[in-house]
């Protein structure tokens, strides 16, 4: 991380870090409609110009005013049952992940990714973005919007604010600097090969302790921080076995696992995630030609004068264009294998009629600590080994599952306890809020072919289908341009160039600072660095039994990326994984 970046950290971002010494947000702050998400933790930052949102494009017109009606319409196209609502058949988990054809016939299978791309890409929007206190019923000016995590792809989420700074994320007793990581007690007995299990830090009423408890949201990201936890601390011991690095103090080698940690992540985003969500073409083009229009350096009164600073985040990108991976979340996933024998754990991602009170409720939220509640990843990556499900598509539809957010009836960390529970109905009106361009607008801006009236007809009872919010609008572009696989020419554009832009104006990051880097720790492909590879370092891929490994011949590939994240075709054959 830059010198920059920690005097920024040191002024903020501490009020996000979940310490319980720092005053957590209630559901009666809530209650006065600016505090939406129930982020413990959270406290008073002080809103200045380094380290609010931007506009990316502030010469177009809202896509429509920002009035009391127009929200209300933004509020009905998202709600549950309407237009947006994949209506999956909510009837049984296993049935909804093993046999989405028939229980979900709105949410196709994305042949080109796995099911865990989606919770990669929820992990990045939490360590670049964070805008917990726009009120949802009033205008919000992105100039005087905070965000309160770094514009950089710096693990923030999960360094905190260092050693110092949060010390409750960090376990000194092996004397390195090592991350904190509690074990699951009782997992054995419901792990395969009795294999033992890992929990963020909890404390005694199982609130997580970690650098952003949105990443407790449900246990797949909850399991996906805590393997970024054993990742980093995988690196220190990795690097404390290489004799030439024998004399270096442990501050040393914490920074270098920090840095080695950082650059791998950043790899896979721009060699792996990133060309599977908008294309290989699009990757190479933005990197080898520039941004055409994010002004990455701009400050807020239009100068080119913020290299000594953070980026500011384009809001097109973080209320808009980069909330397309709310259309790949599955409504069920299977969560873990279970013990050698038994069953394996499916459940609903969400369930708004569990208690939310029960300690181990049949539904994958998080803020709770069972036996049960760990990932298998085998179900979610490709391993080579037949098991992983593949993501869904992205197009207009989001999972029903998603439409009933559960915070609104008692604690659920990071969701909202505000009332208006349908996920699509909070995106759609904060473009009312914001004053977000419509598709079409920046379509035409950039000058590529925006989609017509017809084409967007679902949207005429809400007099949208020419004038259309721009998260919807990248959806339908990609359900329609892309067949669904992959992000279009505007969603794809500005992911992208806010992607690479980040990449390139943090000075610490490898893109920048060295963009002939390779990785160096362990891979099944030298040089190359996969998600896979992270988790199996990690350590956090326990072996599964009865597993028969096909020849790599047989794992299909594509030509945007390697395998670990591909599939070529789920055919109803593929059904049935080999582990039941
Ligand atoms: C299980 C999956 C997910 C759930 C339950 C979820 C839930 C939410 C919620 C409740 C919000 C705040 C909504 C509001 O009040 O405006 C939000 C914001 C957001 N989500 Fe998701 N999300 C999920 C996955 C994803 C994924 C996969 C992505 C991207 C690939 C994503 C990107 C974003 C972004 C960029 C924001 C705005 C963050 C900010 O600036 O504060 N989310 N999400």
């Amino acid at each position: 991380m830059s010198h920059r970046r920690s005097k920024y950290l040191s002024v903020g971002l501490a009020g996000i870090l979940c310490s319980t010494a720092i005053v957590g947000l209630t559901a009666a702050q809530a209650a006065d409609g600016k505090n939406n998400l129930n982020l413990p933790g959270l406290r008073e930052r002080p809103a200045t110009q380094d380290n609010s949102f931007t506009r990316m494009f502030p010469d177009l017109p809202p896509y429509a005013p920002p009035t009391d009606e127009a929200r209300t319409q933004a509020k009905k196209l998202g709600e549950k049952g309407g237009v947006i609502d994949a209506l999956d058949i909510l009837s049984d988990p296993i049935q909804s992940i093993l046999n989405p054809g028939q229980f979900s016939p709105n949410n196709p299978d994305n042949p080109n990714m796995t099911a865990g791309v989606t919770f990669f890409g929820q992990f990045l929007d939490h360590d670049i973005t964070l805008d917990p206190r726009s009120p949802l019923l009033e205008p919000s000016n992105p100039k005087k919007t905070t965000n309160f995590r770094t514009a950089a792809f710096d693990l923030d989420s999960v360094y905190g604010n260092g050693p110092q700074g949060s010390p409750e994320l960090y376990d000194l007793s092996s004397g390195e600097i090592k991350l904190r990581v509690d074990s699951l007690p009782g997992a054995e007995a419901v792990s395969r090969n009795g294999a033992p299990r890992f929990d963020l830090p909890r404390d005694p009423n199982n609130t997580a302790i970690l650098g952003d408890s949105r990443n407790d949201e449900h246990v797949i990201l909850a399991q996906l921080h805590t393997a970024f936890l054993h990742f980093h601390n995988a690196v220190v011991d990795h690097l404390r076995k290489d004799p030439a690095l024998a004399t270096q103090s442990k501050e040393q080698i914490f920074k270098m696992a920090q840095r080695q940690a950082r650059w791998h992540y950043q790899w896979i985003i721009l060699h792996e995630f990133l060309p599977l969500t908008i294309g290989q073409a699009r990757v190479a083009d933005i990197l080898n030609k520039g941004p055409k229009f994010y002004q990455v350096d701009e400050g807020p009164d239009g100068r080119r004068a913020r290299r000594s600073k953070d980026p500011l985040l384009p809001i097109e990108f973080s209320v808009a264009a980069y909330r397309f991976g709310h259309s790949q979340i599955r409504p069920s996933y299977r969560l873990n294998f279970g013990p050698t024998g038994g069953s394996p754990f499916f459940a609903f991602l969400f369930d708004d009629t569990q208690d939310p009170n029960n300690p181990d409720p049949d539904d994958l939220r998080g803020g709770k600590r069972a036996p049960r509640r760990f990932v298998d990843w085998q179900t979610f990556f490709n391993f080579g080994d037949g098991n992983f499900r593949p993501n869904k598509r992205i197009d207009g539809k989001l999972s029903s599952v998603v439409m009933l957010l559960p915070g609104s009836r008692g604690p659920a960390p990071g969701l909202p306890s505000d009332g208006v529970q349908s996920l699509a109905s909070r995106n759609l009106m904060r473009h009312v809020n914001f004053g977000i361009p419509s598709g079409q607008a920046i379509a035409r801006k950039m000058g590529v072919p925006a989609l017509t009236p017809a084409q967007l007809d679902m949207l005429k009872p809400f007099d949208m289908e020419k004038s259309t919010p721009l998260w919807f609008y990248i959806m339908k572009e990609a359900e329609l341009m892309e067949d669904g696989l992959r992000l279009g020419p505007v969603g794809g554009r500005i992911v992208g160039e806010v992607f690479i832009g980040l990449l390139k104006a943090d000075e610490s990051s490898y893109l920048a600072s060295q963009p002939r880097w390779k990785p160096v720790l362990p891979s099944a492909t030298r040089g190359d660095f996969r998600i896979t590879d992270l988790l199996t370092f990690a350590g956090v891929v326990p072996p599964l039994d009865a597993v028969v490994v096909p020849p790599t011949d047989a794992v299909p590939s594509s030509t945007d990326v390697a395998p670990s994240l591909v599939e070529a075709d789920s055919s109803p054959t593929d059904v049935a994984p080999p582990l039941q």
